[in-house]
Parts: C-alpha cells; structure tokens; sequence
C-alpha cells in the first residue's frame, strides 16, 4: 500500500506571487480547466467481498463491504453498486476499508460504516450518513480497526439499537465493547462485559433483539463467546448450554483443530426473537478453518416454538441448543461428495429470510473446504435447519467430482454482460492463488464466501460474495423443487460497480485495439479493449500478481510482462514469469529464459521494459544479490546479459526511451544513468553537474513517448525536474511542485509542437493558500500552469500509479491499492476563469 508523502513546506505568499507572474509571462498556452468525469474501469469485483447487508424494510437497499476497497450501495435504478467511500484521501487510506456496516431499522436514509483496514494505524473511523452514503459525516474512532485483518469475514461488529436509533454498538477487535449515543460520533467503553475476547480479535458481532428492548447478544471469538444481556448492557451472561467443545467424531485424525472448541463466527436472529442460528469455526477465516458446526438456540428456553431435527419426539420441546450443521445425519441433500477431502471446513456465512416470518427460512455456507474435493457448499433450509438443500452441488453440471463451479459461460450479469476472466484456469497453468477452479469451463462456485444474503425484500433472490465477485440467483427454492440435481439454479454475477483490484501496473500504448492494458495483485492482468465491459484475464503464462508491463514506443503491439508464477515452466524450455507478445496482449510467448535470478519461488519478479525498437527486452530483477545492472536481451528472452559501465545494481526505476530505438534511463541511489547500446552499458549522470537536487530518492523516469530523450522524474516533496537532453542535465519545471506520481498524456488539441505531451502529477502545486491540496493536476504548457483535475470527493484513498492516455486529450488513469482502476474524462467545455499560474485552479467538477 502506498504511504502518504510528508507535507510539502509552505512557501512565502511574496515569493510565490512573484514565481506565479514570472510563469505567467513565460508561458504561451495556459492550462484550461475542463469539468472531468470519472468512470471506473470495469473488472466487476476483482477482490474479497466481506459483508452484505440489506435493509429489513425497504426494498432493494443492500450494502457491500470490502477489505481493502470501501463500501457500496446498490443502485437499482442504475444496476450497479455505487462506492461510497471514494472521497478517502491519500492521507487517509487507512480509511478505505470496510469492518462493518450497520443500518437503522428504523430510518432508511441512516448508514453507518466501521473504516479502518489494519490494526497497526490508528486511522480508523466511523462513517455515518443520513442520506444512504451519499455523503458522510466521519468520527475518528477511539481504537483500531482491521477491514483487511484475520476474522473480517465475521460480523458485524456494529448495531444500531432499533429502540433507540441514535444509540450504535460497536465490537472491537482490541478495546472490548463500546457504545455511541450520537449516531456514532463519540463512543464509550461497555466496561460490564466479562473479558472473554483474549484472542486479539474481539468482538464478532453484536445483534440486537428486534422484538425486545434491552437484549442484545454477542458472539466473541473465542469458545463460549456468546453473551446477552436483558438489560441494555447493564450485565451479561453467557449463553447457558453453548458449544463449547469439539465433537470428537467431526475431528480428522492427525489434524489437530486450531481453537480448543467451536469459536462463533456470524449469527442471525428470527424475527420474533425466539431463535437464534450461530455459524463456527476453528479459526477466525477467512482462510484456515478446517472444521465448524452451524446450531441455533431457543432463546426463549424450551418453548413449543420450533420445529427440531433431534430425536427427541414432537410431544417433548425442543432442546435449548441443537445442533443443525449441514451434511451431518443425513440432513442434506444431496448427500456430501464422499469422500471428502481433508479439510471439511467450518461454517461461516448465514442470512436468514425475512420474508418468512417463522424465521425458519436460512441459508449458511462452509468455509475453506479447500482445495477439495469437495468444495465449498451454500446451504438453504426452509425448516429451521432440520434438512438443508446442498445449493452448490444442485448448481453444478453434473460430474465435477466434488469441484462444485459455474460454467464459465453463466458468468454474465443479469443482462447478460459477460465476466469472463473469472475463467481461471488451475493445475499446471496456474501461478499459486487459489480462485480458480480444477475443471475447464467451469468457475468455482466460490471460495471465502462469508458475505450472504437473502435479499430481505425479494423473497428468493440471494447474493453470495466470493474472494473475487458477488453471484446472485432470483430463485434459490427452484433448488428444492427441482426434477433434476444438476443445475437447477440459475446464477449470474452481481457485482457490476464493485472494483476492489490492487493496481500494480497499467500501460496505455499509442496505437492498437486497447488503450489500457492492466496488472493485477492476485487476478493476473487483462487487456481493457473496452473500458466499460469486463474482459477476459491475460492468457498462459498466468500471474498472481503482475508485477511490470511495457510497450515499444515504435511497434507498439510488442508488449512484455513480468510476475509472479510459482510454477516451473523450465521443463517446457520456458519462463513461467515473463512473457511478451506481438499482437498487444492476445497470445503470449514465454521468454525461453528467465532473467538470472528469477524462477517459480520468487514473488516480486522485477521491471521489464522493451526499447523503441522492439529489439531489446531489459528486465531488472530487483534482487540485491546481484552485483549487474538489468539484464539485456536481443534474442527475445532466449538468453540475457549483464551490461558494463556504471550501473551495477538491479534498479527499480527503469524506463525505455519511446522513440530513440536501443535507449534506455535507470535511476538508482540518487543518481541517473543513460544507456544509447541496448542495455549493453549504462553511463552515470553526476548530479553535480545535471542539476538534479542531490541526495535525491528515485523515481522511475517519465518518457515523452513523442520524442526522444525528453523525460521527467518527479522527485515527492523535492519537485518535478525535467530533462530534454536524455537526462544530461535537469531543470526544475516550477517551484513549489509536491510531485508524488507523475505520468504524460496527449497535447491539448491547440498545442501547435507535435511533440508536446500533456502533463498529469499526482500532489499538490504550488504549496500555499486554500487551493494547495493533495490531488490529481494537469498541465497543458509544460508545467507552467495547471489545473486540478479530480475534487475532493474523487480521491480513492490516492494512486498506486497515475497513466496519461496518449490517444485522448485529458484522460487519465487511477490505478489505486483497493479501489481498481478508475480514469477521469473532459466531460465539458474550459472554464475562461480556469487555471492559475503555478496555483491550483478551480476544481474540475
Ligand atoms: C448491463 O449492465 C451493466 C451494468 O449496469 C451496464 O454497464 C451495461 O451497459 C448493461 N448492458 C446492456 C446490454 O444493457
Ligand atoms: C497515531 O500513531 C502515531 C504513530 O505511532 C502517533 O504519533 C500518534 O500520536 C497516534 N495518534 C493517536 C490519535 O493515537
Ligand atoms: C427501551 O428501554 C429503555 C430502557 O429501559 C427505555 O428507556 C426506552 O424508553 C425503551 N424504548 C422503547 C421504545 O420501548
Ligand atoms: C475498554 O474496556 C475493556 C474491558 O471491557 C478494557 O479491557 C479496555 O482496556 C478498555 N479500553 C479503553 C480504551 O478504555
Ligand atoms: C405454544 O404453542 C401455543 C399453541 O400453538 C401458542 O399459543 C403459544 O403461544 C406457544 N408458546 C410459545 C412460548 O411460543
Ligand atoms: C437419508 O434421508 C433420506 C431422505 O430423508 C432417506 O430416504 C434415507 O433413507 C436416509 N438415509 C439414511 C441412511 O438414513
Ligand atoms: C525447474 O525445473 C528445472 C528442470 O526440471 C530444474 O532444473 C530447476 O531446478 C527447477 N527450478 C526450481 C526452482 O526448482
Ligand atoms: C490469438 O488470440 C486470438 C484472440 O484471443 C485468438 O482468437 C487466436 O486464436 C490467437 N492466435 C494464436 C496463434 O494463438
Ligand atoms: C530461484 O530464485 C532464487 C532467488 O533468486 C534463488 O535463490 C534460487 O537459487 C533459485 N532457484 C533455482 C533452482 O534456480
């Protein structure tokens, strides 16, 4: 994740007013200011789905967490999930992860959400909106939080009260429980609570009883973690009779569980208050779980109120805890895939139907019966747990084996848009994430697929996310009628406007089908020859993470990647971590060789770049041992050699020149090295005499990708520098530039010099007055002036990476760390008052 720069110093208004008139004279064309419109680039999820709530009254009013990407509302009207969070500064990026959500039974309009991604920051806070997250009020909050920790898959830690709206509950991971009286903006710590909550992280869920004021549950995580209280938190007692041991029958032998008995996890509450259904597991999840139970609790004590699966006869009551775990006693259907592989997993995921007012209506799902066979499972019962329809193993063709999965080809949303990089492939082509499904054609059902819901509105429309989307059907119980066991539930994706990828790389070459070409943590890559449909992931080799991409500025349809693969390819005579391709990003040719160094064991596989030409590859393997500059390669990747001369480190900051062929810039420690033989030797540029500050910290060199030899670093809080000599000698562009994420796009249409390139910085200009805040600036007349281009409630948490389009005056792409990719657009005529020499201008929307 990126870190906040240091703030930049502020300089004297007299200074400034003069540099700014200075400026102004010099320049020729001042920088219009346009209204920009954003747009996100669609992948539809790309990342962990933790939590779905909809609200018990109005329809269509569902929420979605994410670990590290915010939080979402759906949309009907628009069918999309709208982010909520994107005004997250860079500052704040700690903030752009979801631990829970919370919303008023009483008050649609009111949405409460739990930001803070780790426990480390003490950025955390409460979120609170009375207008559906349209906008939000924030409360900094007095402990930490951890939306992307162990245990996120639980939930949710925050309640409103639904007799006294005002009053919140929250469960922390690490300061016990506390309570808000002001819809959230201060808190104070519940001191009654028995500690019980030893094992770091606190406080699963808390869950009021819609149908008695002052009862409240709570479910830790820890074995016996379940608590009431019947007096609005005054004192608590356990839940009498919970689970609080394994069953020695469930346990694997040779496999020791990780928690001394079954810890709770999530749980829901029938609507009249008499039942209460509890998900266990092992291990906080949302990986690790290897065994649970899933049971309910009469609340009330031993009533006449439910149905029970136990043996007892029906003249006797119920018993206060039974056990209801799907696949036991014969109580699923079909039967569980025998034999099962080790682990089964434990239970986490549950939504109960609220459109059943016995509360008898629920689906749960397993957790981390992985990697199977057989996968993991989505439960439905329609008589309190009794029986339970096995809904993943109903959905799938038949002879998967146990690898429960959706054919690829239903991998649409609704109105049948296809998502087709969910067709992960597995086995030998697979680089080491677990997503993808064993069996061709078919996507898994799911894995992680902690965030459920039954849609409280839509009787039988149920939502399930997974490590990488969100599937919904219309019609769950069409299992339970169903005549035949094989597909009898009809999925689609639903998860349009949800982008939750981690940007590591983007490339935008100056001519071919796609302006964008993407680099993935976890999901590999993809070509985006429509920024607005979801397209199919990089073919073979495929990365978990792809780590660096370039194009050649004169061929631009030759492109190369590097990433992470942990498979050995040697045996095919090639390199499973780079690969290139002549037909931008269609088919793939794995180098024969990997640069020296890299193979299937390492994870940061490096920097490639391919000059002008597209004759020669250099690939920096970021590995400290070796004592050479980047390797070069003539041969397409079949071998690579150590260039001589000054560079004797495997860089970071590694770029080709667009258009001078054989021409390379690296910079590293502070100093900037030129190689015009392809990599076959770099020569030092001393900073003495090039003009850069000294001392500097590097950063990869900007190329106009119009002309040869002119390139820009920009050094953070040390400014912008600019060189047109082949980084000879540097100057400054302006003063009072705070430059964190610099990147070139096309000329303004009036710019006469063909080889002009709009420039695009990531910071802030000018660092004094009202306007000098940290955002997204563009200048049209070589940095003279700009003009902000994103506003305050377009931050996304800030860049991993910025990237000017060169075929679209004005674009430019986001890539963030949780937020994917997003890009702003011209969307309108210049504004005259628009930019200020060297100032901010007026904000673009
Ligand atoms: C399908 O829905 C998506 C998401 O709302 C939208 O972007 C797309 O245009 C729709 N496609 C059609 C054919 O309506
Ligand atoms: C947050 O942590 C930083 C660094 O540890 C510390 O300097 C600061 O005082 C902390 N802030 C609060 C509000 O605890
Ligand atoms: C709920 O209980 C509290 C505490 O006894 C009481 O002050 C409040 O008026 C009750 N609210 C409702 C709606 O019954
Ligand atoms: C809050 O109360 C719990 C006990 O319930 C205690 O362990 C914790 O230290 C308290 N935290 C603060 C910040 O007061
Ligand atoms: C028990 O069943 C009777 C008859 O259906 C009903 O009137 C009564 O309310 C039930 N008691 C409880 C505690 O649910
Ligand atoms: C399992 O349940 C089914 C359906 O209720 C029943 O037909 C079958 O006999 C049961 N099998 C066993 C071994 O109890
Ligand atoms: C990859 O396979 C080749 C050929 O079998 C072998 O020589 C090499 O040691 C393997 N690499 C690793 C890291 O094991
Ligand atoms: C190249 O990619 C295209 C599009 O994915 C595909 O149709 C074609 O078969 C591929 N060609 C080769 C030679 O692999
Ligand atoms: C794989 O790469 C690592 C890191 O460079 C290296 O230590 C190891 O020796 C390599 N393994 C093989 C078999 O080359």
């Amino acid at each position: 994740m990126a870190r906040p720069r240091s703030q930049p110093r502020l300089a004297s208004l007299a200074s400034l007013a003069v540099t700014a008139a200075l400026l102004l004279a010099a320049s020729h064309a001042e920088t219009a200011s346009y209204p920009y419109q954003f747009s996100h680039v669609a992948v539809t999820g790309g990342g962990y789905i933790t939590g779905l709530v909809g609200h018990p009254t109005e329809a269509n009013l569902l929420y979605a967490r994410t670990d590290i990407g915010g939080a979402y509302r759906w949309s009907e009207p628009d069918n999309k999930w709208i982010a909520l969070t994107d005004f997250v500064s860079q500052a704040d990026s700690n903030l752009l992860g979801t631990e829970a959500i919370a919303l008023d039974p009483t008050d649609p309009a009111r949405v409460y959400l739990a930001q803070g991604r780790y426990l480390a920051s003490n950025a955390s806070a409460f979120f609170a909106s009375a207008d559906r997250g349209a906008s939000f009020a924030v409360h900094p909050a007095p402990f930490p939080m951890g939306s992307n920790e162990l245990g996120r898959n639980n939930g949710e830690r925050l309640a409103v009260n639904p007799f006294a709206a005002h009053q919140l509950w929250f469960g922390s991971r690490t300061q016990g429980l506390w309570r808000s009286d002001d819809y959230a903006a201060t808190w104070t710590n519940v001191t009654t609570l028995p500690d019980a909550f030893a094992n770091t992280m606190g406080i699963y869920f808390v869950l009021f009883d819609a149908a008695r004021n002052g009862t409240v549950y709570l479910g830790g995580s820890t074995p016996g973690g379940l608590y009431v209280s019947h007096d609005g938190g005054a004192s608590w007692a356990a839940l009498p009779g919970q689970p609080t041991a394994w069953d020695s029958a469930t346990l694997a032998a040779g496999h020791p569980p990780y928690s001394d008995g079954p810890q709770p996890m999530k749980a829901v509450l029938a609507p009249d208050g008499n039942t209460l259904y509890v998900t266990y597991a092992d291990y906080p999840g949302p990986y690790g779980a290897q065994y649970g139970y899933v049971y309910k609790y009469a609340t009330r004590g031993r009533t006449n109120s439910s149905s029970s699966s136990s043996s007892s006869s029906s003249s006797s009551p119920p018993p206060l805890w039974t056990n209801i775990t799907p696949g036991t006693n014969n109580n699923s259907f079909p039967p569980p895939y025998e034999p099962q592989a080790f682990p089964g997993g434990g239970f986490c995921g549950i939504s109960l139907d609220l459109s059943d007012p016995t509360g008898q209506t629920l689906v749960v799902t397993s957790l981390d019966r992985d990697p199977g066979p057989a996968l993991d499972s989505l439960y439905l019962s329609r008589d309190g747990g009794a029986t339970w329809t096995d809904i993943a193993q109903l959905s799938s063709p038949s002879g998967t084996g146990g690898y429960w999965g959706h054919p690829i080809a239903q991998a649409k949303l609704a109105n049948g848009t296809a998502v087709p990089w969910l067709s992960f492939d597995w086995g030998d082509e697979w680089g080491g994430y677990g997503a993808p499904s064993p069996i061709y054609g078919l996507a898994k059902f799911g894995w992680w697929m902690t965030a459920l819901l039954m849609d409280p509105s839509r009787p039988g429309h149920v939502l399930y996310g997974t490590g990488a989307t969100i599937w919904a059907t219309d019609n769950i119980f069409a299992a339970a009628a169903a005549a035949t066991t094989t597909q009898s539930v009809a999925w689609y994706i639903q998860a349009q406007g949800i982008e939750e990828t981690y940007v590591e790389t983007m490339i935008s070459p100056s001519s071919g089908p796609a302006h964008l070409l993407s680099g993935f943590g976890d999901i590999n890559g993809m070509r985006h020859d429509d920024l607005f449909v979801p397209q199919p992931m990089f073919a073979l080799p495929a990365f978990s993470n792809l780590d660096s991409m370039d194009w050649a500025g004169q061929l631009p349809s030759l492109v190369a990647r590097v990433g992470d693969c942990g498979l050995n390819f040697s045996v095919y005579g090639a390199c499973g971590q780079g690969a290139y391709s002549t037909d931008s990003g269609a088919n793939w040719t794995m180098f024969a060789h990997c640069a020296p160094g890299i193979n299937e064991t390492t994870t940061d596989d490096g920097v490639i770049v391919i000059d002008a030409a597209g004759d020669v590859f250099v690939w920096s393997t970021l590995l400290a041992q070796q004592a050479n500059g980047p390797w070069a390669s003539v041969d397409g990747g079949a071998t690579w050699a150590a260039p001589a001369g000054d560079l004797t480190a495997q860089t970071a900051f590694l770029a080709a020149d667009k258009v001078q062929p054989a021409t390379f810039y690296a910079c590293e420690s502070g100093t900037v090295y030129v190689s015009t033989d392809g990599g076959q030797s770099y020569n030092a540029t001393p900073p003495a005499s090039s003009g850069l500050p000294a001392g500097l910290q590097c950063a990869t060199p900007v190329v106009n990708f119009h002309k040869a030899g002119e390139l820009w670093l920009a050094l953070g809080a040390r400014g912008l520098y600019h060189s047109d000599d082949f980084g000879s000698t540097w100057t400054e562009v302006a003063p009072g530039l705070q430059a964190n994420y610099f990147s070139v796009g096309k000329a303004a249409p009036a710019r006469r010099d063909e080889t002009a390139v709009a420039l695009f910085l990531w910071g802030t200009v000018a660092s004094a007055g009202p306007h000098a805040v940290d955002g997204l600036y563009r200048s049209d007349d070589g940095g003279a002036t700009w003009t902000r281009v994103n506003d305050d409630a377009h931050q996304y948490g800030g860049p991993n990476l910025i990237l000017g389009d060169p075929r679209v005056y004005g674009r430019v792409y986001i890539g963030t760390a949780g937020r994917g990719i997003v890009f702003g657009d011209i969307a309108g005529p210049a504004s005259a008052s628009g930019s200020v020499a060297n100032v901010a201008g007026t904000q673009g929307i």
